[in-house]
């Protein structure tokens, strides 16, 4: 039997909720994720369609029970099979389905899907009413505000009263176009320029729809303030990945009221049955830490912290006592006078 989150806990997990990031949010970032903050949505890599249809790579589903709750978005454009995505999602005990509407890469562009399906909003509203006819659990979508030469303030409210229609009520806007041409996918994480005061718009224009912000939300206080500004929640990337004690460790606190922060050390310790587990099942020591080299962060102990574990973590039969060496490191160093490291 698979533990599912009820869809409101999941609508207000959505307070706080950290990016889908291809190669980086996978299973072990997830399961440390989670432990920094009980109350943050998680979401899952890009996982496309055809290869879960079409290709049978069931496996790309695969992740812990702790991590709820935790959404998965698909990459795709055929609604039928979308549907039979989402459905193969859902019954893996996923929370949410999402739709990616903003990724640029070429080899998603190739097979139409990501932000390319800003130009069809037909289209994205035909996957999203099939994927809703398969699953009980919430179909979601993840967008830019244009794409290309496409003028935002047109485009987007547009974009959202169709595939709202369609019985999405929870979006994610990231508030920068996507270039098509001439990007690259990293280029256009930077390079177009957010336009935060849209999304606002936006709130104002769908009061009903439940409408995340993201994209360069650095810090809590940021997220703090749109919150406070009437947005129903931010969703954080890089700065969760790379700073997860400044951006996870304090979420519950800070933005849903609950708990205490998470203490960084505790955290690491809490990794290590994980680290074992994997590692008697045949993985490898890297594969799980290479997600907590930022653990200590702008903290004392940082450098030796990443030092120790990214030279060490790929050696053969590198096992969790590695990480305890690092935090033993950590350790000395914040009781060290400052400056030490
Ligand atoms: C390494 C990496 C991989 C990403 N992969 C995806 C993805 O699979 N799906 C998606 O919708 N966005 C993806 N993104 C975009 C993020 O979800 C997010 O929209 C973007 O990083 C902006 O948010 P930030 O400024 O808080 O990082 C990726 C970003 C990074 C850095």
């Amino acid at each position: 039997m698979v533990k599912k989150t009820a869809k409101s806990s999941v609508s207000r997990a959505s307070r706080l909720s950290i990016a889908p990031m291809m190669d980086w949010t996978d299973r072990h970032c997830r399961y440390f994720h989670r432990l920094l903050s009980r109350e943050a949505l998680l979401y899952t890599e890009m996982v496309t369609a055809p290869a879960l249809v079409r290709g049978g790579a069931l496996h790309l589903l695969d992740h812990s029970p702790e991590e709820h709750p935790v959404a998965l978005q698909l990459g795709g454009s055929d609604p039928a099979e979308l549907a039979r995505a989402a459905r193969l999602g859902a019954e893996a005990g996923y929370d949410e389905i999402n739709l990616n509407c903003g990724c640029p890469s070429d080899r998603v562009q190739s097979g139409t899907f990501g932000a390319v399906l800003m130009t069809r909003p037909g289209l994205v509203a035909d996957c999203v009413a099939a994927m809703r006819d398969a699953v009980d659990v919430e179909v979601t979508v993840k967008c830019r505000i244009g794409v290309d030469d496409q003028d935002p303030d047109q485009v987007l409210p547009d974009f959202l009263a169709r595939v709202s229609a369609a019985g999405c009520g929870r979006f994610t806007i990231h508030a920068r176009k996507a270039w098509l041409r001439g990007l690259s996918p990293k280029e256009n994480r930077d390079i177009p320029p957010l336009d935060y005061d849209l999304v606002m718009r936006m709130k104002a224009a769908f009061p009903h729809l439940h409408l995340s912000v993201n994209g360069g939300v650095a810090a809590l206080d940021q997220a703090s303030g749109f919150l406070d500004a009437g947005l129903d929640g931010v969703m954080i990337g890089r700065a969760a990945y790379h700073t997860p004690a400044d951006i996870l460790a304090a979420a519950d606190p800070v933005i849903f009221g609950t708990g205490a922060a998470a203490d960084p050390v505790q955290v690491a310790r809490a990794m290590l049955p994980y680290i074992d587990r994997h590692i008697e099942a045949g993985g490898r020591l890297h594969q799980v830490t290479r997600h907590m080299l930022g653990l200590f962060a702008g903290r004392p102990g940082a450098r030796a912290w990443r030092r120790i574990l990214s030279e060490g973590a790929t050696r053969p039969g590198a096992g969790s006592d590695l990480v305890e060496q690092a935090l033993a490191r950590v350790g000395a160093e914040a009781s060290a006078p400052q400056g030490a490291d």
